[in-house]
């Protein structure tokens, strides 16, 4: 299994997101981590589709939409036509997880759900098989730069070994406060994708943080390329 990395462009300079695209491929991430928030969901307030649109227009790397909007359902449409090729919805944002999934996937782009520290696991034992990935909040979402949340490992693991008896193929994703430290024991605890932000755009030489983060993670976790 390797690892993949997604810099989240949250903590790059907004005016100079195409440096940070830059940044993203030249330092060999697989993704670019979308930080999409509504001002409702989460107290913050960032971009929306035409954004979205424009960095579609910027890099060949797929884009890892992360909505943290109210009523997803809503909008999902808009996001897909921008060119989101991953896009997640929060459990907690929406009554309607399975029509968003299946919107998201009609739409021809991988389908993945959020859940929030607090929120269960179990939020996602009902959409097992309308899931390409699940995104394990390990910070409260709304801004970078915070303290990873620690019992957030052993949640990776619990989501891995309930996917795993469901018989669910689906990929773990980890967001928030991620960096080299806990890059290992999150990959071994069963996350695939990596997004980090502040560990990448704000390092010294932040194409090169996203080789060792990857290098992090599967050097000590046993997983190989
Ligand atoms: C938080 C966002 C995360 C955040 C990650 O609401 O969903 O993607 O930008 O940034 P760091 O790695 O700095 O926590
Ligand atoms: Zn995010």
């Amino acid at each position: 299994m390797r690892i993949r990395i997604a810099p989240s462009l949250l903590a790059a300079d907004f005016a100079r997101l195409a440096d940070a695209l830059a940044i993203a491929e030249s330092g060999g991430a697989d993704l670019v981590h979308v930080d999409v928030m509504d001002g409702r969901f989460v107290p913050n307030l960032t971009i929306g589709p035409p954004v979205v649109k424009a960095l579609r227009a910027a890099t060949r790397l797929p884009l890892d939409v992360h909505l943290m909007i109210e009523e997803p359902e809503r909008t999902l449409r808009e996001y897909l036509d921008a060119g989101a090729d991953w896009i997640s919805v929060h459990v907690e944002a929406t009554n309607h997880l399975h029509r968003c999934l299946s919107l998201i996937r009609d739409g021809g782009a991988k389908a993945g759900a959020a859940i929030n520290p607090a929120t269960p696991t179990a939020a996602l034992s009902a959409a097992w098989q309308d899931l390409d990935y699940a995104v394990v909040m390990s910070v409260n979402p709304g801004w970078g730069g915070q303290k990873f949340i620690e019992p957030s490992l052993e949640k990776v693991r619990r989501l891995r070994d309930e996917a795993l008896s469901a018989g669910a193929r689906l990929a773990i994703e980890v967001d928030g406060g991620v960096d080299e430290r806990r890059a290992a024991p999150l990959a071994r605890a069963g996350a695939e994708i990596l997004v980090a932000g502040t560990a990448i755009y704000g390092a010294e030489n932040p194409a090169g943080a996203i080789g060792r983060l990857r290098e992090a993670a599967e050097a000590r976790s046993g997983v190989t390329a």
